[in-house]
C-alpha cells in the first residue's frame, strides 16, 4: 500500500536510482507516482503523474535532473481520489514528504492548521504532515526537531520520508506501523530509505529494518552519516543484514508478464518448498490450530484445514485477520496460532498476530518475505521459499503455502514430490486448453467456481483470481450450496467452472453441475484423466472439459492450483487488462 523511496547522495545523479527503486515498489500501488528533489541550486522541485510509474518516468527523463537528494512515492489511494493533486510528494514551504500508511487524526490536525492560515490543496491525510512540519519550522524549530514534533501529534500508521529546502543535506525517515528499510550503497556514495529490500535490490547489499517508532537522520558532509533514534529519542543501533533480493528475482526473464513467469515457477517452488521445509513445531502437541490470514493466504489456510483435520485429526479454525482482530477472540493457550502471509506486511495479519502475542501465546508465521514485519515479530517462522513474487495477485506462493501446511501434518518422506512436480508440469503444457476456456468465459455476465472438500477453497481462489484480473464478477461456492441461493443467478450468460477430479466428491459435484446445466448455465469441468469415461453421461451441449493428470487425490490441489491460475491468466489476457498490476489492487496491504 504505497511505496516510498529516497536517496541522499554524495553525487548529483540520483534520479535513475530513485526511479529504478520506485519501479521495484510498484507492486505496492500504482494509482499515481511522484518525486520531489532539491536541484543543484538547493531549490525544491516536484513532479507527479497519475497512473503507473512509466508516466512519471517519461516526464522525469525529459528534465535531465541533477540532484543529490530526493524522495519518491508510488500511491495506492486511501484518502482522496486518483488525481495529480492527491499524488505524493506533498509540499509546503520548502518541505516535501512521502507517506505510506494512514494518519487517522488528520482531520483534527487539518482543522487546526486551517485556523493557522494553511490552505489545503489535496484530499489526502498526508498533506497534514508536510504542513505540520512547515508549521513547526515557522515556529523556530530546525527540520529534525519539527519532524519529531509533528510525529508526536500523529495517530495512525506511517512510514514517512522528508526533505527540506533550508537544510539540503538532511534526509529524515520515520516508521510506525508501516515498514521501512535503510541502506548505504556498497561504494558508500548513496544512502537509501525505502519501503522494503526489494526497492534496494542491486543498490545496497545490506539493509537495516527500522523498528516501531524509529527515526532515521541521514546527513551529508564530506561523507554520508546516519543515526537512528528510538521512540524515547535514544540513539540506537539496528543490525544490517544481507539484502537477499537479487535482480534476477525481479526480472521477467523473457516471459510476457511476471504472473506467467510466476505460474511457470510453480513446479520449482513446490520442489524447493519440499526440499527446504523446516519446521520446529510439533502440531500434534496442540488441541486446536487457528490459521489467520487475508486474501489468497486465507484460502491456503482454508485448504490446509481439510488436510490437517483429516490427517492429524486436530480441529482447525481459519479466520480472516481483519475480522479476527476486532471480535474479542477466544484464545485457548493450548492452541497453535499460524499467521499466513506472502508479504509478511499485511497490517491486519500483523495486528492479529500482535493480539495473540499480547496474550502471551506463541505465534508461528508462515511467510514468504524473509525479515518482513510478521517474520520478525513471530516466535517461530516457517518460510515459504517461493522467491520474490511480483505479480500483484499471488500465485506461486499459494503452492508453497499449501505444501508447507501439508508438510506440517505428514511425514516428509511420505509425500511424493516427484508426482506433484510432474503433474504441475503436465498442466503447464496444456496452455492452449486454458486459452480455449478463457475464450469461452471472457464475456460471462457472472462466473461460479464450485467444488467440494479441498476443491471448495480452490474454487474461492479460482474465483478471486478471475475477479482480481478480469474484473468479471466471480464467486466460489461449495458445490452443495449452489442450490441454496446462488443458482438463482444462473442462466445462459453464466459460466460455472466445476472442480471435480475423481475423488470421493466426484459424483456429487457432477450432480450439482447437472443442476446448473439443466437451467441453461454453461459448464466447464476441471476433472482428471481417470474420469474421462465417467463424464460422458453429461447431456451434449455447451460443456467443456479440462483433464488433469491422475494422482493420489491428496495431490490434486497442486495441479488444480496451476490450472485455475492459468484460466485466470488467459482470461485476463483476453480482456486486455494488466495481469501484473490489476486495477485498484496492491500486493502489500499495509492499511486496514
Ligand atoms: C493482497 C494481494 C493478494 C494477497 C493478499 C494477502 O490483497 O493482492 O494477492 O493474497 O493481499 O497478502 P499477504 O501478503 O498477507 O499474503
Amino acid at each position: 500500500m504505497c511505496g516510498i523511496s529516497s536517496i541522499l547522495s554524495l553525487n548529483d545523479d540520483i534520479m535513475n536510482d530513485l526511479i529504478f527503486s520506485l519501479e521495484r515498489l510498484e507492486y505496492r500501488g500504482y494509482d499515481s507516482a511522484g518525486i520531489a528533489y532539491l536541484g543543484t541550486n538547493s531549490k525544491l522541485y516536484r513532479e507527479r503523474a497519475v497512473g503507473k510509474i512509466e508516466n512519471l518516468k517519461e516526464v522525469v527523463e525529459k528534465l535531465n535532473v541533477k540532484s543529490n537528494i530526493g524522495i519518491g512515492h508510488t500511491r495506492w489511494a486511501t484518502h482522496g481520489k486518483v488525481t495529480e493533486l492527491n499524488a505524493h510528494p506533498h509540499v509546503c514551504d520548502g518541505v516535501a514528504v512521502v507517506h505510506n500508511g494512514i494518519i487517522e487524526n488528520y482531520q483534527e490536525l487539518k482543522d487546526k492548521l486551517i485556523t493557522e492560515g494553511y490552505v489545503f490543496e489535496s484530499e489526502t491525510d498526508t498533506e497534514v504532515i508536510s504542513k505540520l512540519i512547515a508549521f513547526h519550522i515557522k515556529g523556530g524549530e530546525n527540520f529534525q526537531s519539527a519532524f519529531s514534533s509533528s510525529l508526536s501529534k500523529f495517530v495512525g500508521t506511517y512510514a514517512i520520508v522528508a526533505i527540506c529546502e533550508n537544510e539540503p543535506n538532511i534526509l529524515l525517515g520515520a516508521k510506525m506501523g508501516s515498514p521501512m528499510a535503510i541502506g548505504l550503497s556498497n561504494d558508500q556514495q548513496n544512502f537509501h530509505i525505502a519501503s522494503d529490500a526489494v526497492a534496494l535490490s542491486s543498490l545496497t547489499d545490506k539493509v537495516t529494518y527500522l523498528e516501531e517508532g524509529d527515526i532515521v537522520v541521514a546527513e551529508k558532509g564530506k561523507n554520508l552519516n546516519y543515526e537512528i533514534f528510538n521512540l524515547n529519542g535514544e540513539k540506537v543501533a539496528r543490525d544490517a543484514i544481507p539484502n537477499v533480493v537479487s535482480l534476477n528475482d525481479i526480472n521477467q526473464n523473457g516471459y510476457e508478464s511476471f504472473m506467467l513467469k510466476e505460474i511457470f515457477e510453480e513446479v520449482i517452488v513446490a520442489k524447493n518448498t519440499y526440499d527446504r521445509f523446516n519446521c520446529d513445531i510439533d502440531i500434534f502437541k496442540f488441541r486446536g490450530i487457528s490459521i489467520i490470514a487475508c486474501g489468497t493466504s486465507y484460502y491456503a489456510g482454508l485448504l490446509a484445514k481439510y488436510w490437517i483435520e483429516d490427517i492429524a485429526r486436530i480441529p482447525v479454525n481459519v479466520e480472516i485477520a481483519s475480522e479476527f482482530r476486532y471480535k474479542n477472540p477466544i484464545l485457548p493457550k493450548d492452541s497453535l496460532y499460524v499467521f499466513v502471509s506472502q508479504s509478511g506486511e499485511t497490517i491486519d495479519t500483523l495486528c492479529a498476530m500482535r493480539l495473540v502475542k499480547e496474550a502471551h501465546i506463541n505465534t508461528v508465521a508462515l511467510v514468504n518475505v524473509n525479515n518482513s514485519s510478521i517474520a520478525r515479530e513471530a516466535d517461530y517462522v516457517i518460510q515459504t521459499v517461493a522467491g520474490t513474487e511480483i505479480g500483484v495477485a499471488s500465485t506461486k506462493v499459494f503452492i508453497s503455502q499449501i505444501l508447507s501446511m501439508l508438510l506440517m501434518c505428514v511425514k516428509k518422506d511420505s509425500v511424493d514430490i516427484t508426482t506433484i512436480e510432474k503433474n504441475i508440469n503436465i498442466v503447464l503444457n496444456k496452455q492452449h486448453e486454458f486459452a480455449r476456456i478463457a475464450e469461452k468465459i471472457k464475456n460471462s455476465r457472472s462466473l461460479f467456481y464450485i467444488g467440494r472438500g479441498t476443491n471448495y477453497p480452490l474454487s474461492l481462489e479460482g474465483a478471486l483470481k478471475i475477479k482480481e484480473l478480469s474484473y468479471i464478477s466471480a464467486e466460489g461456492h461449495p458445490a452443495g450450496e449452489i442450490k441454496h441461493g446462488p443458482i438463482a443467478i444462473v442462466d445462459e450468460s453464466v459460466h460455472t467452472i466445476a472442480i471435480a477430479p475423481l475423488d470421493k466428491h466426484f459424483k456429487k459435484t457432477l450432480s450439482n453441475s447437472q443442476e446448473i446445466f439443466a437451467r441453461n448455465g454453461k459448464i466447464l469441468l476441471i476433472t482428471t484423466e481417470n474420469a474421462r469415461n465417467l463424464v460422458s453421461d453429461f447431456d451434449k451441449g455447451d460443456i467443456d472439459y479440462i483433464f488433469l493428470p491422475n494422482s493420489d487425490p491428496l495431490y490434486y490441489p497442486f495441479s488444480i492450483t496451476t490450472a485455475i491460475h492459468l484460466v485466470a491468466y488467459y482470461t485476463a489476457k483476453l480482456k486486455g487488462g494488466d495481469v501484473d498490476k490489476p486495477r485498484n489492487l496492491a500486493k502489500s496491504v499495509t492499511v486496514e
